[in-house]
């Protein structure tokens, strides 16, 4: 059984994926806008993937015999400077995220809850890969510069991401 901090604690992760997927969902929509059809898939992919990570969560409250309580979603922003200012938000958040996890699995070590220490191992596993994404496609971006060509070369790049 779920302790009620614990409960609490993962609905609040499953507001805060839901929160990162409606982020890179708005970030798509701007790629769209911007015609950058590469990073607008790359974005809607990781939109899909963060709507995953919320579900695991949902289940995983759910295989405990607790009680999900999905919460309100705050706005994502909507306009951005540019392609670079994009994925440096990303990137930012996640390590914003990051530290969420590392909040909880002390929490769940805290409470001597080993299930949920063992279904957080792999979010943490996951957020090495999300700032590790996320950080170089920031250091290639930044690489680009002012180049047209480069940027074009580096959305079909991104535009070839697969479904994990
Ligand atoms: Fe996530
Ligand atoms: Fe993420």
């Amino acid at each position: 059984m779920l302790s009620n901090t614990l409960q609490q604690a993962l609905n609040d992760q499953i507001r805060k994926e839901f929160h990162s997927s409606y982020i890179y969902l708005s970030m798509a929509a701007y790629f769209e806008a911007e015609n950058l059809p590469g990073m607008a898939h790359w974005m809607r992919l990781q939109a899909d993937e963060e709507r995953e990570h919320a579900m695991k969560i949902y289940d995983f409250v759910l295989d405990r015999g607790g009680r999900v309580t999905l919460q309100a979603i705050e706005a994502p922003p909507t306009d951005f400077a540019s392609p670079l200012a994009v994925f440096e938000t990303a990137y930012a958040h996640e390590q914003k995220v990051t530290q969420s996890i590392h909040d909880l699995y002390a929490l769940a070590v805290k409470e001597g809850d080993y299930p949920t220490q063992v279904m957080l191992q792999w979010f943490v596993d996951e957020q090495v890969e999300e700032e590790k994404s996320a950080g170089l496609v920031v250091a290639q971006l930044r690489r680009v510069g002012d180049s047209p060509a480069a940027l074009l070369m580096l959305d079909q790049q991104l535009g070839q991401r697969a479904e994990a």
